[in-house]
């Protein structure tokens, strides 16, 4: 059996996931790096043949249940047991609630919420057997406050956060840590990865001009993006950590944002945020 800590993380060939499968094993875990598509490890391996890190590399699609209980059962033979698990995996859905279709509030669910539901439920019996573990959700600055033209997205990110609080409840009798992780901005490929919902990207889209404005005033404050790095290290301290807190966020907007949502009356925390956005 092996002794190291094991870590699986979803999601991993970019971005967050590739950076906290480094993180964690260059800080002596054993890493299982999966992803829905392996063609896509490349930048990965390159990393742990350089290093020679402690990363396996695995298949595992959030939106496919076979998928998920294989990369469990995988990980088990061979490492023996799952103390930490990242549920990172994810992808933004854009377009006003009007011009997206069921089909695309569907998948963008299935990825964002049943994706984290699916792999938690593959890993649990192991971690309650352990009576130990820590589950880590990627929620986001938008799991708290919402912005025009994001909305399943912002709903994805609301439902994963009263999910991931009732499941801190439920597990704590076994000890199983259970924390979300807020990103504000972060400098990854998620924005060029981001899905515009097929009636939204029609030019007499009622709403056309309204998303683009608010659209630049969003895009202009990328560039004050945190690396994906300061989102492993947040995750690090929290896994580590013998009582972590429920929630963590991660960078400068997302520390300045929360708080003005948490304290400031609703009424002038929306009239701030719509001359934000040009709205
Ligand atoms: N970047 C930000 O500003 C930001 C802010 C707040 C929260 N977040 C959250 O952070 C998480 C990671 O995003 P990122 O910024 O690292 O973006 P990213 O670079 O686009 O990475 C997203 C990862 O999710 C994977 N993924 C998507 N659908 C999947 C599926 N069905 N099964 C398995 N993997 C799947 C992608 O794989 P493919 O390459 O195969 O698509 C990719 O590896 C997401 O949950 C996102 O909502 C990001």
């Amino acid at each position: 059996m092996n002794s190291r800590q094991v870590a699986l993380i979803t999601g991993s060939n970019s971005g967050i996931g590739l950076a906290t499968s480094v993180y964690l094993a260059r800080r002596g875990y054993t890493v299982w790096a999966t992803m829905r598509n392996l063609d896509k490890a490349s930048e990965l391996r390159a990393i742990v043949e350089s290093e020679k890190l402690p990363i396996e590399i695995a298949q595992l699609d959030v939106c496919d249940d076979s998928s998920a209980k294989n990369a469990v059962a995988q990980i088990l033979q061979k490492s023996g047991r799952i103390d930490v698990l990242v549920n990172n995996a994810g992808y933004g859905l854009r377009g006003a609630i009007e011009e997206v279709s069921l089909d695309e509030w569907k998948q963008q669910f299935e990825t964002n919420f049943f994706g984290v539901i699916r792999v938690t439920q593959a890993v649990l019996p192991q971690m309650r057997a352990q009576n130990s573990g820590a589950i880590v959700n990627i929620s986001s600055v938008l799991g708290r406050m919402a912005i025009p033209f994001s909305g399943p997205y912002v709903a994805s990110k609301f439902a994963l956060e009263g999910l991931t609080e009732t499941l801190r409840y439920e597990l704590a009798p076994w000890n199983i840590k259970v924390i979300l992780i807020e990103p504000g901005f972060i400098a990854t490929k998620f924005q060029e990865n981001a899905q515009l919902a097929q009636a939204a990207q029609r030019d007499d889209s009622p709403y056309a001009v309204f998303k683009k404005a608010s659209g630049r005033r969003v895009q202009r404050n990328i560039y004050r993006a945190a690396p994906p790095e300061k989102v492993a290290e947040t995750i690090y301290r929290a896994i580590t950590h013998p009582t972590p807190k429920l929630r963590y966020a991660v960078g400068r907007d997302a520390w300045l944002v929360l708080p003005l949502r948490r304290f400031l009356p609703a009424g002038l925390f929306e009239r701030i945020l719509k001359k934000q956005l040009g709205l």
